[in-house]
């Protein structure tokens, strides 16, 4: 069975996501900016890349991007939007779930609004084979019933329930100790509709 991942357009997710009464993009564009400037690293990857939102931020001196989805077309767009990084971005298509799958070291994992999609299992079995020495994340916190916010577009999003998985804070900081991970920062950014981001980084111990 497909994704339901595998079947919505890049057009409609983003378009969605930058709508007024949900302001994603925009604010994880601005935290993609932090996370990936925050240490000192030189190889980066990023879980659930889509088209690429926030890659302009990826700074000078970074040796190897790698930008991981489930969705090819979505890693095709990716590569055309960002020609300048063409020496140092490779895209994977990979499913997260899938056990068997190989994954190369990164310093830094990032993974914005994915966990919520393979959960803290898989998350955790990806980190161990990536083995960072630092992960930062970004989960949606929703203060109110529905996890998808209004928006015109909304109807694409329909079949997500059914790979969606409830992410709490306190859970995932459980789940990385579990795999010799430790906090070091939390952050929030406020969104329209009763609903926050919050950026939760780790460190090897
Ligand atoms: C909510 S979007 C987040 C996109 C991006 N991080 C951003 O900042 O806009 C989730 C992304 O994860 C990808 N994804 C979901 N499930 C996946 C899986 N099992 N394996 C790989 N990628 C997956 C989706 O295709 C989508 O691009």
């Amino acid at each position: 069975m497909k994704n339901p991942w595998e079947k919505i357009n890049l057009s409609d997710y983003e378009n969605h996501m930058r709508s007024g009464t949900v302001m994603q993009l925009q604010a994880m564009n601005q935290m993609m900016k932090g996370q990936c400037n925050a240490y000192p690293i030189h190889t980066v990857m990023i879980l659930g890349v889509a088209g690429g939102n926030g890659l302009e931020h990826i700074p000078s001196g970074m040796e190897k991007v790698f930008g991981i989805d489930i969705n090819p077309a979505y890693l095709t767009e990716c590569a055309k939007r960002y020609p300048h990084l063409a020496d140092i971005l490779t895209c994977i298509c990979a499913d997260l779930t899938d056990e068997t799958i190989a994954l190369p070291h990164a310093e830094l994992v990032v993974a914005n609004l994915l966990i919520e999609y393979i959960g803290y299992r898989c998350f955790q079995d990806v980190i161990i084979k990536t083995d960072p020495l630092y992960v930062s994340c970004i989960i949606q916190i929703n203060t109110d019933d529905g996890f998808v916010s209004d928006s015109p577009y909304i109807h694409a999003f329909d079949d997500l329930d059914e790979v969606l998985h409830p992410v709490q804070e306190t859970e995932l900081i459980l789940a990385m100790k579990e795999v010799g991970y430790f906090q070091t920062a939390h952050k929030e950014q406020p969104l329209p509709n009763s609903k926050k981001l919050v950026q939760l980084d780790f460190e090897r111990g």
